[in-house]
């Protein structure tokens, strides 16, 4: 197969949720449609229970998990599918965030009787500011649920999205009778049973049909066709291309546990859903067809076994063809470097590989070099874009509890850090260390991890702070700006790049100092810069 086929071959894709609404349930349907795994119940359910804030066998079977499922990657009708994993648990949005740097679509799911839930909300909300290509699942329609409509509508405004269905559900709960698959005009009905066997559905171009009638009842008949009726009269027709740049997301519906609507999801899927995009970097876009490789770390895990400190650094192929011993430079150190041992990613399992391809990931084992955001290249200084942080929700001084490891502290803080736990800023004016974090549990994560892997004893201690922001002077040599710093000296401190970031304790003196120093810009997040 020829490069720019294996290219067009490739959707690398990410399914986003609210916990509970059906991710991992989709995840290993989708799974048992490309034979890659054999039964359902293989793919483990990949969060944190409720509760579970203080038990670490279960964060570190956590870490076990999240491992084999970081990537879940099949063949299906020729296309080569890879699944990566985002948790969907808040306190690791985080590293959803960045995982969604590394896809080209998603999926988003919703649970019908539950609607639009704070984390969906958050998760497409970055999603669209990145004018990701996203396709919505409407789940559970074997249950009670809210009206297809209303559910809709919910969408569109919760969610800000413009929806066209592609299917439309016939009954719901009790009464669901199946769905019409307005998108390739076919009837696929529901027989409470269907995890084994999956029925291609009856051609049906004209609702009108008084056949009908026959199969879903008068009653049902009727309501269908006015409700498909009123779809094509409210919702745009389907378009490619706005799909494609973020501007429509198609809409379907099913009952993953059933394994129902999830083939006519997927088969939809591979039509239409993007194959690697072009990715930009500082300098300039990278398009995936380029011959050079280009990639970058979007995820580092650490490995389980605390006697080998080596890490798997997740790096999204975006060009060219990554080999096996070939050199690459690794652009923030400036060496080059060879991986014997690249890995790549088979449903559950990871295998060496000679070759991957745009779209691809590749695990490589290392031992501290790289950080999240590092690209990978044949020799161009190229830095990919779209790795920011964002201001944490929680922070905590950080202390050595233990004054003879301070060594083994700093060095397990940095490799933390690097792996994307938590965010660490040194305060300007005394040196203190300060964790921030998006979730409270991070904090018992590191303090864990930090006396297993590295042997080193922290305790916390609370600190009142609303927001990071990042601060950007528009001169940094004027009067405003170092009247700025001799004001707000007790908070302002350095993130890990080194950049200044003033530790707000309030919304109001957020607004106060916005309206105060107007050449003194905050921002949220870390990167903006050259946006
Ligand atoms: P998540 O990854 O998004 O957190 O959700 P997950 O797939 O674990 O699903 C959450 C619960 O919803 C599971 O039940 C699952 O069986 C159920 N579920 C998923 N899809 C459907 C569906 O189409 N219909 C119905 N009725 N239920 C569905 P659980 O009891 O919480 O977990 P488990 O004990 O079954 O693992």
């Amino acid at each position: 197969m020829s490069f720019l086929e294996e290219i067009k071959r490739r959707r690398t894709f990410g399914i986003i949720s609210h916990p509970d609404a059906g991710k991992t349930t989709l995840t290993e349907k989708l799974l048992l449609f490309g034979g890659a795994i054999q039964e359902a119940g293989a793919v483990k359910n990949n969060k944190i229970k409720k509760g579970a804030t203080s038990d670490f066998m279960e964060i570190e079977r956590q870490r076990g998990i999240s491992v084999a499922t970081s990537v879940l990657a099949f063949i299906y009708k020729d296309k080569k599918i890879n699944i990566l994993d985002t948790p969907g648990h808040k306190d690791f949005a985080e590293d959803t965030f960045r995982t969604l740097t590394a896809v080209d679509s998603v999926i988003v799911v919703i649970d019908v009787a539950k609607g639009v839930e704070p984390q969906t909300e958050k998760l497409v909300e970055v999603c669209r500011m990145r004018s990701i290509p996203m396709l919505v699942f409407i789940n559970k329609l074997d249950r009670e649920g809210k009206d297809a409509f209303d559910l809709l509508d919910e969408v569109e405004q919760k969610l800000g999205l413009t929806v066209t269905p592609m299917s439309f559900p016939i009954g719901m709960g009790y009464d669901f009778k199946g769905i019409y698959n307005i998108w390739e005009k076919k009837l696929n009905l529901f027989s409470g049973d269907n995890k084994t066997s999956i029925s291609e559905g009856i051609e049906f171009d004209d609702l009108a049909n008084p056949q009908l009638n026959e199969i879903i009842g008068e009653t049902a008949a009727e309501t269908l066709r006015e409700e498909v009726e009123l779809v094509s009269e409210v919702y745009p027709e389907f378009d490619r291309n706005e799909y494609l740049s973020g501007s429509l997301q198609p809409v379907f519906f099913g009952s993953a546990l059933n394994n129902f609507g999830v083939k006519e999801l997927l088969d939809a899927f591979i039509e239409i859903a993007p194959s690697p995009q072009p990715k930009k970097a500082e300098e300039r876009l990278v398009d995936s067809k380029e011959e050079k490789l280009t990639g970058f770390v979007f995820k580092i895990h650490a490995n389980m076994d605390p006697k080998h400190r080596d890490r798997l650094a997740f790096i999204k192929i975006v060009s060219g063809v990554f080999k096996r011993n070939s050199p690459y430079l690794h652009v923030r150190n400036g060496k080059k470097v060879k991986f014997s041992s690249p890995n790549a990613f088979f449903a559950e399992k990871k295998e060496i590989v000679d070759e991957s391809f745009p779209g691809d990931i590749v695990g490589i084992h290392d031992t501290g070099n790289f950080k999240i955001g590092d690209t990978l290249t044949e020799g161009e200084q190229l830095n990919f874009k779209g790795i920011p942080s964002f201001s944490p929700e929680h922070f905590r001084y950080v202390n050595n509890a233990d004054p003879m490891k301070s060594k083994q502290l700093y060095k397990g803080l940095d490799q933390l850090m690097d792996e994307g736990v938590a965010q660490l800023f040194t305060l300007d004016m005394n040196g203190r260390r300060v964790i921030g974090t998006v979730g409270a549990l991070q904090y018992e994560v590191i303090q864990y991890r930090l006396e297993h892997e590295y042997g080193a004893k922290c305790t916390y201690e609370n600190l009142q702070v609303h927001k990071a922001c990042w601060v950007e002077p528009e001169d940094a040599k004027n009067d405003e700006f170092k009247d700025f710093k001799r004001v707000k000296q007790r908070y302002l401190a350095k993130d890990k790049q080194g950049q200044l970031v003033f530790l707000a304790d309030s919304a109001f003196t957020i607004q106060m100092t916005q309206s105060k120093y107007p050449t003194v810009k905050l921002h949220f997040t870390s990167e903006f810069k050259n946006n």
